[in-house]
This record gives C-alpha cells, sequence and structure tokens, in this order.
C-alpha cells in the first residue's frame, strides 16, 4: 500500500530543500517545505563531494522544518547517469527487472556491474526480433549514486529510494489528464544541472541532463567585471535580460551571452529531440528551477525555441497544509518545489 505522506529531498548545487506530501482521499497536500543553503563546490554537478559539510545541512533542514519522518525520497542527476531509448525482450515486470542487466549491457557506458538500472516501458513493437518492449533506460554510476545515499544516511536520514531527477519534474509539473495529448517540454534549470524532459500527458519520450546552469552567468560575469561571485550574482538577478539604463553595458552584454548559450544547448536538444520523434510535436515549454527566474530568460528562451514557454507551479494541483509559508515565500519556493515535490510524489505510486 502507498504510504501516506512522503518526503522528497532534493541535493542541489546551492541547497538541500526537501518537501512533505501527504496523500489522502481527496488528494495531495504539501505539508512542509524547507531549504538550507550548502557552502559553495560542496556539491558539484549534482554529486556531494563533501558530505560532512552537505550532512550537516541536511540536520539543519530537518531540524528547522520539524518534517515529520527520516524516510526520503532522493533525486539523481549528474553527468554519470544516461537517459536512453531501448528494446528490451517483453517479460514479464519481474522477469524484466532480473533479465535488465544482461539485455542492455553492452549498450551501456559503464560496466554493467557498476551501474544502477531503472527501466520505464514506453511501449510494446513487435519486430524481427519478436515480441519487444521499447522505453528509457536509466543506468547511473553506483559510486555516484552511493555518495549521495551516504551523505544522506550521515544526517541521520534513510533513503527509501532514488529517482531520476527529471523524473521528479515530470511528476510534479507534467501531471494532467491522460485525455491530455499535448507533447510538451519540461525545462529544470539549476545552478549547474539543467533537465530536460519531453512528455505527452505525463508519459516521458526523451531525457536530457545538461551540465550548465545559472552559475555559469554568475561566473562569466564575476570573471568579467573582476567582482567576487556575491557581487556578481547580485548585478545578475537585478538585472537580468532586460536591462535599463545605469547597467553596465559590459554586463549585459555577459549576462546575454551566458544567457543566450543555455538557450541555444536547450533549443539543441528539442532540435535534435523533433528530428527523430514522430508524433505530435511539443507545442509548449514549462520552466521551473532557480536558474529559469532570471528576468527576461523564458521570452529568450520562446525567441530561441519558438513555441509558448510559462513558468509551472509544482503546487498547482496540490492543497496547501501548514506550511508555515506566506503568500511571497511561496511564490519564491514555487520555481524550487519541482523536484522535491515530484520526488515524494513517486513515493505514491
Ligand atoms: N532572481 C534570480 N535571477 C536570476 N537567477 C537566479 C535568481 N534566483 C536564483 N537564481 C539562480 O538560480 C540558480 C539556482 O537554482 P536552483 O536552486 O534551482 O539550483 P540547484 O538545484 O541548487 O542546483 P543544481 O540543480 O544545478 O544542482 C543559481 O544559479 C542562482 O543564481
Ligand atoms: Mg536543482
Amino acid at each position: 500500500m502507498a504510504a501516506r505522506s512522503a518526503i522528497g529531498l532534493d541535493i542541489g548545487t546551492s541547497g538541500v530543500r526537501a518537501a512533505e506530501l501527504s496523500f489522502g482521499r481527496h488528494g495531495v497536500t504539501l505539508e512542509k517545505f524547507g531549504q538550507v543553503a550548502v557552502p559553495p563546490g560542496s556539491v558539484r554537478d549534482g554529486e556531494v563531494v563533501e558530505p560532512v559539510a552537505v550532512a550537516e545541512a541536511i540536520r539543519e533542514l530537518w531540524a528547522a522544518t520539524k518534517f515529520s519522518r527520516k524516510d526520503v525520497v532522493l533525486g539523481i542527476a549528474n553527468q554519470r547517469v544516461v537517459v536512453r531509448t531501448v528494446e528490451v525482450a517483453w517479460l514479464p515486470p519481474a522477469e524484466l527487472r532480473k533479465s535488465l542487466p544482461l539485455q542492455v549491457a553492452d549498450q551501456l557506458p559503464m560496466p554493467v556491474n557498476d551501474a544502477v538500472l531503472d527501466f520505464h516501458p514506453l511501449e510494446e513493437v513487435h519486430g524481427p526480433r519478436g515480441r519487444m518492449l521499447r522505453g528509457l533506460l536509466v543506468a547511473a554510476v553506483r559510486e555516484s549514486v552511493l555518495g549521495n545515499v551516504r551523505c544522506v544516511e550521515r544526517a541521520g536520514l534513510r533513503p527509501t529510494s532514488v529517482d531520476l531527477t527529471s523524473f521528479a519534474v515530470l511528476r510534479s509539473l507534467g501531471a494532467r489528464g491522460l485525455d491530455d495529448t499535448r507533447t510538451e517540454v519540461l525545462v529544470d534549470v539549476g545552478a549547474r544541472v539543467t533537465n530536460i524532459v519531453v512528455h505527452t500527458a505525463g508519459v516521458p519520450h526523451f531525457v536530457r541532463i545538461l551540465l550548465m546552469g545559472g552559475n555559469d552567468l554568475t561566473d562569466a560575469l564575476a570573471e568579467r567585471l573582476g567582482t567576487s561571485l556575491a557581487e556578481a550574482e547580485g548585478i545578475k538577478q537585478s538585472t537580468g535580460l532586460d536591462a535599463g539604463p545605469g547597467v553596465s553595458p559590459n554586463a549585459v552584454r555577459t549576462i546575454d551571452g551566458s544567457a543566450q548559450a543555455l538557450v541555444d544547448e536547450i533549443r539543441g536538444s528539442l532540435d535534435y529531440f523533433r528530428s527523430s520523434f514522430a508524433g505530435t510535436p511539443p507545442e509548449r515549454v514549462v520552466l521551473s528551477g532557480g536558474g529559469s527566474t532570471l528576468r527576461g530568460f523564458a521570452a529568450r528562451l520562446e525567441q530561441g525555441v519558438r513555441i509558448p514557454v510559462v513558468q509551472g507551479n509544482p503546487m498547482q494541483t496540490m492543497r496547501l497544509g501548514r506550511t508555515g509559508l506566506d503568500d511571497a515565500q511561496l511564490a519564491l519556493v514555487q520555481p524550487l518545489a519541482a523536484v522535491p515535490v515530484g520526488l515524494a510524489m513517486g513515493a505514491n505510486r
């Protein structure tokens, strides 16, 4: 039976954040949400590199937010995760799970014994090799997953499962009625990692993890202007892409160039998807993640991908419990909640 409540824990480059959901007869309620910053450099490209500091931040998060449980669903997104479409021989689910390593070993960029595998079936296909299942294979380097798991255990918590961050975003922002057959693109722009998922009615077709994000803009700005990272962050947030008078042309050009590089990468991924997908083309982009809140970014991305771009709201489909957050805080939290909320939703399957 599904748990009555669950907590999703997202370990990001800029902070750890967690959402507790409860699942009742009347739907899902967001009970708690909290976040605590981690020291710069302690999480690199999705992997914990300073476990003591990150565990300390997680402990602090639990103490401050008063979550009701210690078991958590963890997100994973790093450069050592691959997600690709594969075809495997059709088997009943339990047998498929057992045979998966053998079936996909020669398609992995890492030794199969070093990998954690997950398979999301999309459709049955019949061809020269008989009855097959086409689906998305997720393969993560075990060590990169275990590093994050050990850090969470060090903080006194129990990770019960690990899920791809992209699938968490899909659950929190892609859940709509199954009769809604539009294809859409979810893009979560973090500090260093950008997750892209294309889906129709919650069924993923394509996942890409880009090692790019909002911190690339800050780095470029600090270097160009010779300022500290903190100063550059302030300039980036106040300037965005719609610079008014009084902003240094150097700053404007730098933010513009770095944001455009990210837009170009996202567009490249979409062009690749469009060229290989036979179904309805994507109709819109839904944004999440702190990096997506850069002023003017949605409009710039819209120019790049030539379909409407909107900001996603993971709280849209749920009730709000006593989170202790006021409306202004909830609005700030909204883009950051997509991942932890989606991770917690995954526990209710
Ligand atoms: N108002 C703002 N304007 C522009 N950028 C912003 C703003 N607020 C936050 N950001 C940027 O958002 C990024 C952090 O986003 P987020 O918290 O989603 O990342 P993360 O989950 O910690 O990192 P990652 O997923 O890459 O590991 C930073 O690069 C930060 O500079
Ligand atoms: Mg993130």
